[in-house]
């Protein structure tokens, strides 16, 4: 430590803190690691306890970190939120138990483990069973009311179910965890990739950032997921069981969405071996996990032993070292993605980590390599994102040899030599040139990838070769293939050259959604694309849509479109060159299969469905599905065209709209009846 006065020191580190905060619980863009925050709290905490008198009541150390923002109603939670002690080290782990032991003055207690979540906390409220509420932890008093960005989470029951061994408390403030799986986050950094956005480090900050965006569409395009695992404010007081055991038994009996993996312990050794079980598990869970919360199982032992200003007494998180490696950076490769974005890629000298060898590790962009300033010939320290893709996170400068020199990151794209650009507002770089090789192989290897038209017999290899063989130079080419030129490719190949054609020739009515999803467009996932084919039936519809067909109020249904994807779209097909693909794939006979002739029922043929509100079980999405899957319409908004309007809670102008149109309201139980049929 430095020469400075415990005083100095003390009041830099509270400031220290204070900038990783805003920059970890409001920003959701941590420059520092979870580990070496957590020093930095350790460090203030124990110059405190050795300078009492310095310590500080609004100290870092003694509060909750704040997750409030811009933009969102404050809600007082009825029961404050709190945080947990957190700890590295099994001794300190013992310790903690001998602790709760010598205090309660019992040595045979019930210790109860679960996984910790790297998500953000929320708290849900339901009210006789209905959800009314979810709130961030915000300062652990009062949180941000993200209710409707919680309403997308598909998992997340809006009515929970009767059990008779469960009896639903008539009100209850259930506590847990919202996160993305690891697939999720590397699906959406990809996405951020083609579309030359900033990356997010790891899935808790992409987690945090999406349930603060300000418009739940942009929300219900990622697929957010919660699990509830713990008690606040209940009414009756007295509903819940005794343990937390037993209490996540109820949790599960009303159909939350709960962690599946947890231990009962009675020791010490009992504790550290769940743990560990935990910490071979933890890579290939559903869920990211950072560590393990051991619980006092009894909720009446938990009561004797409070709180203090900011944690329980009787919980403690044991947190995971994140895996890292240090190794020597050879040389840095540059890849041409689909849409021509530049990703700079370091080739390593293999290193052992988290189970695997890692030989090649992202750099991300140009800016942050310069930001970082990596240079080929570092020791660079490389750790998972995601547990999946490795990313160098920073230099050891103490290794830098003096012949090391900043990296000048390409200015022509490597494979057509095309100068790069970096368009404004983006961090990436990209080849500007649309007949890039790479990309054009890439544009027809994601069209023909199981995500998209799923073409059998048409995989990257074959996608390669038609490429090289100049066959292919646009997704049309496929419908043009010469069977003659087909069979040069190599000896032997007229049975696969026929299974070939044939795929090809039934991708042709394949649904329309996974045209959509093929064609590439920025922002445009399989989720958005199947919302697109539901509102806009065929490609030609899509192509002629203009801003004004994508904007419409908040509560529309074909929602998930945000303006930001309708720019894209209708900017993609703002380029003559896109457009004239979807005219040359129509003439060649493409007609894909649109989700209204899916084999659907035709209850609801030449009907106008115009949905509003929160229903009990469904949510919009899947209302819609279901009442196009019988030949309905469904439509924005109330017009004198609307046939029904299916309403839930909450429902505003549209049902006011309605009633003085006298368009017929229906709730979801009659929805579901006419479905059904009677
Ligand atoms: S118990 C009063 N259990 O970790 C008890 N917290 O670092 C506090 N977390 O704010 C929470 N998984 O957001 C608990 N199984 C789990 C958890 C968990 C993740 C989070 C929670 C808390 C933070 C503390």
């Amino acid at each position: 430590m430095s020469l400075r006065s415990p005083e100095q020191r003390m009041a830099e580190l509270r400031e220290t803190i204070a900038h990783h905060d805003e920059l970890y619980y409001r920003q959701a863009k941590p420059e520092i690691t979870d580990q070496q925050y957590d020093e930095l709290k350790r460090e203030l905490a124990d110059l405190e306890e050795e300078n009492p008198l310095l310590a500080m009541m609004d100290s870092p150390t003694q509060k909750v970190g704040d997750d409030r923002s811009e933009g969102f109603q404050s809600y007082t939670h009825r029961e404050r939120m709190m945080s947990l002690d957190n700890t590295y080290s099994g001794d300190e782990m013992r310790e903690f138990l001998a602790r709760m032991e010598r205090e309660l003055e019992r040595t045979e207690l019930t210790y109860f483990i679960e996984p910790k979540i790297d998500g953000l906390a929320v708290s849900v409220t339901y009210e006789n069973g209905r959800m009314v509420r979810a709130v961030t932890r915000g300062n652990g008093i009062a949180g941000d009311d993200i209710t409707a960005n919680a309403r997308t989470i598909r998992t997340l029951p809006s009515q929970l179910q009767a059990d008779a061994g469960a009896p639903i408390p008539e009100l209850i403030e259930i506590r847990g965890e919202i996160f993305l799986t690891n697939e999720e986050f590397q699906r959406i950094n990809e996405e951020r990739e083609e579309a030359g956005e900033a990356l997010y480090a790891n899935p808790r900050n992409l987690a945090a950032g999406t349930i603060k965006q300000l418009d739940p569409t942009v929300v219900a395009q990622r697929k957010l997921e919660i699990v509830l695992y713990g008690r606040g404010y209940t009414e009756p007081v007295a509903a819940l069981p005794e343990t937390q055991k037993r209490f996540f038994d109820w949790v599960r009996a009303w159909g939350l969405p709960t962690v599946a993996n947890q231990w009962s312990a009675h020791s010490g050794d009992e504790v550290l071996a769940a743990i560990s079980e935990l910490d071979d598990l933890r890579h290939d869970l559903p869920y990211p996990t950072d560590g393990a919360v051991v619980k006092l199982d009894s909720v009446a032992l938990q009561r004797t032993l409070g709180a203090t200003s900011k944690a329980p007494r009787w919980a403690m998180a044991y947190k995971f070292e994140a895996e890292r490696a240090e190794t020597e950076l050879k040389s840095i490769s540059i890849q041409v993605g689909r849409t021509g974005v530049l990703t700079p890629v370091a080739e390593l000298a293999p290193v052992q980590l988290a189970g695997t060898t890692v030989s090649r590790a992202t750099l991300h962009n140009r800016d942050e390599i310069a930001r970082k300033d990596i240079r080929v010939g570092d020791f660079v320290s490389v750790e998972k994102a995601g547990e999946i893709i490795p990313a160098v996170i920073a230099v050891n400068l103490d290794k830098r040899r003096p012949e090391c020199v900043p990296y000048a990151f390409p200015e022509a794209c490597p494979v057509c030599t095309a100068p790069t650009v970096q368009l404004e507002g983006e961090v990436a770089v990209r080849c500007p040139n649309l007949e890039c090789p790479v990309q054009v192989r890439r544009r027809v290897q994601h069209f023909a990838s199981r995500a998209c038209l799923d073409i059998e017999g048409l995989g990257e290899a074959m996608v390669d070769q038609l490429a090289e063989k100049g066959w292919v130079k646009r997704l049309p080419d496929l419908y043009q293939l010469d069977r003659e030129n087909l069979l040069t490719l190599g000896k032997n190949v007229g049975k696969s050259t026929d299974k070939l054609l044939a795929g090809i020739e039934a991708s042709k009515t394949s649904e329309l959604w996974r045209f959509i999803h093929g064609l590439g467009i920025t922002h445009v996932g399989a989720a958005a694309a199947k919302d697109l084919a539901r509102v806009f039936g065929g490609l030609r519809a899509l192509a002629d849509a203009t801003m004004e067909d994508y904007i419409r109020d908040k509560e529309t249904v074909i929602s998930g479109i945000g303006s930001t994807m309708a720019e894209a779209i209708t900017g993609y097909f703002a380029v003559e060159a896109n457009r004239a693909v979807i005219d040359d794939l129509i003439t060649l006979g493409v007609e894909p299969e649109t989700p209204n002739s899916e084999g659907g029922g035709t209850k609801f043929a030449g009907q106008t469905f115009v949905l509003t509100g929160t229903l009990p079980t469904l949510t919009r999405n899947e209302a819609a599905e279901m009442i196009e899957a019988q030949g309905g319409k469904v439509s924005g908004s109330v017009s004198k065209k609307t046939s029904y309007l299916v309403a839930g809670a909450e429902a505003g102008s549209k049902l006011a709209k309605a009633e003085k149109l006298k368009v017929q309201v229906l709730d979801e139980a009659q929805l579901r009846s006419m479905l059904s049929g009677d």
